[in-house]
């Protein structure tokens, strides 16, 4: 059983605090899980407690800390750890709002992480197979950000993400090899055109360039000189995160100098696509801007994965709405939108029973915590989407991947077949 629950504040990747949750079971097992944060966040995203004030310009979660400390641990101890659902839904239950609006999502989500955790360390079993049983078997394909712009870095590209995915390769390890040996070609590109090679957020470069096109056009090059094949070996993949781009009246291409509608948006993504192999773009559209996404999808909806993530927020019942009106055709999966373990399973059912596709997501913000590793592989997600090959916090989804695809026999890497 559970003996005893805690939290401490500790680091994130961008030097803000986050929760670390710690589960002790009556059998000696500990176990801990470290909560991510994200930037470009959507608005119906469950509550990241902060805590206000002064202390780390506000964003101290010592709150959240002190609810996990207190009533959850009040509430869960001498819980079994085995059964998730009832974890997670009491939390639920003594929160009381439907998105964490008391006890915060980051205290919940880190108990219910360090929780899962703790039962598979208990039954001597990997995480992902406790989490995904004997079925858990699809090493994911990863979207590799490269290119880093919008509010994840500080340079002139107003998408957000440009990023590549390793289509056309045997295995997860050879995919990511690749992919790595594109990321230094790149590098060695932008500083021979001498653009600034300092990274963004999420380890991709970030370098000032003069149109939203031009990402793209220089990913190609790197594809090319490292030797693959753009589309059947190297595919290209956008997060536009729109929502962030939202002007009166459009939405604002700063490095362009001009404001679109939805419709002209939808066009230049149309015209994108069929210049470049891209195979996926998220938010290409605002949140709110559900008619947008209506077009968008009637326009491009049957040849490109069109990505939900501001847009549905993991959310089961927005995802709900989406497939009802014939939004979108894949969901980007962050378990801290929604809040725990068990909620995030749910949103992945909905969406395979839909056919949908999934992907399962860090955040902008991240720790040496490679749960969604796991989670991914358990859950059959067949993509993910954890930044490029470089920082540590990145490198470490990635590497806990090369560590399960040693393991996981019968592994399937689906590479393009994930979109069929
Ligand atoms: P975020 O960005 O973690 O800053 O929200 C990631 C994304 O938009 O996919
Ligand atoms: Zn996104």
């Amino acid at each position: 059983f559970i003996d005893n629950i805690s939290a401490i504040e500790v680091m994130d990747s961008r030097g803000n605090p986050t929760v670390k949750a710690t589960v002790e079971l009556s059998d000696g097992t500990r176990e801990s899980a470290v909560v991510p944060s994200g930037a470009s966040t959507g608005k119906r995203e469950a509550l990241e407690l902060r805590d206000g004030g002064n202390r780390y310009m506000g964003k101290g979660v010592l709150q959240a800390v002190d609810n996990v400390n207190g009533p959850i641990a009040d509430a869960l101890i001498g819980y079994s750890p085995f059964n998730q659902a009832i974890v997670d839904a009491t939390m639920k239950e003594l929160d009381g709002t439907d998105n964490y609006g008391n006890l915060g999502a980051n205290a919940v989500l880190g108990v219910s992480m360090a929780v899962a955790r703790a039962a598979a360390k208990s039954l001597g079993i990997p995480l992902y197979r406790y989490l995904g049983g004997a079925n858990a078997m699809v090493m994911p394909t990863p979207m590799l950000n490269i290119i880093n712009g919008g509010s994840h870095a500080d340079n002139s590209v107003d998408f957000q993400e440009y990023m590549i995915m390793p289509v056309g390769f045997e295995d997860f390890s050879e995919g990511l090899r690749a992919s790595a040996e594109v990321y230094h070609n790149l590098k060695a590109i932008l500083k021979a055109k001498k653009h600034n090679t300092a990274l963004g957020d999420e380890g991709g470069f970030a370098p000032d360039l003069s149109s939203n096109e031009e990402p793209i056009q220089i990913i190609m090059e790197a594809i090319e000189k490292a030797g693959y094949k753009a589309g059947e070996q190297m595919a290209i993949a956008l997060d536009v995160a729109a929502s962030e781009l939202v002007v009166d009246g459009g939405y604002r291409l700063e490095s362009e100098n001009r404001t679109v509608s939805s419709e002209e948006l939808a066009e230049y993504y149309v015209d994108l696509c069929s210049k470049y192999p891209i195979v996926s773009i998220e938010d290409g559209l605002s949140e709110d801007d559900w008619d947008g996404w209506k077009i968008l999808t009637e326009k491009l909806g049957n040849k490109v994965q069109l990505v939900g993530d501001d847009l549905f927020v993991t959310n089961v019942n927005i995802l709900n709405e989406g497939i009802n009106k014939g939004i979108a055709n894949s969901i980007l999966i962050k378990p801290n939108q929604i809040g725990s373990v068990s909620e995030t399973m749910l949103t992945v059912r909905l969406a395979q029973r839909n056919g949908y596709t999934t992907v399962m997501s860090h955040r902008s913000g991240e720790s040496e915590d490679a749960f969604i590793a796991d989670f991914a592989v358990a859950l059959n997600c067949g993509q993910i989407k954890t930044g490029s090959t470089a920082r540590g916090e990145r490198t470490a989804k990635y590497n806990r991947l090369l560590e399960i695809e040693t393991e996981v026999v019968y592994g399937e890497y689906l590479g393009s077949k994930i979109f069929n």
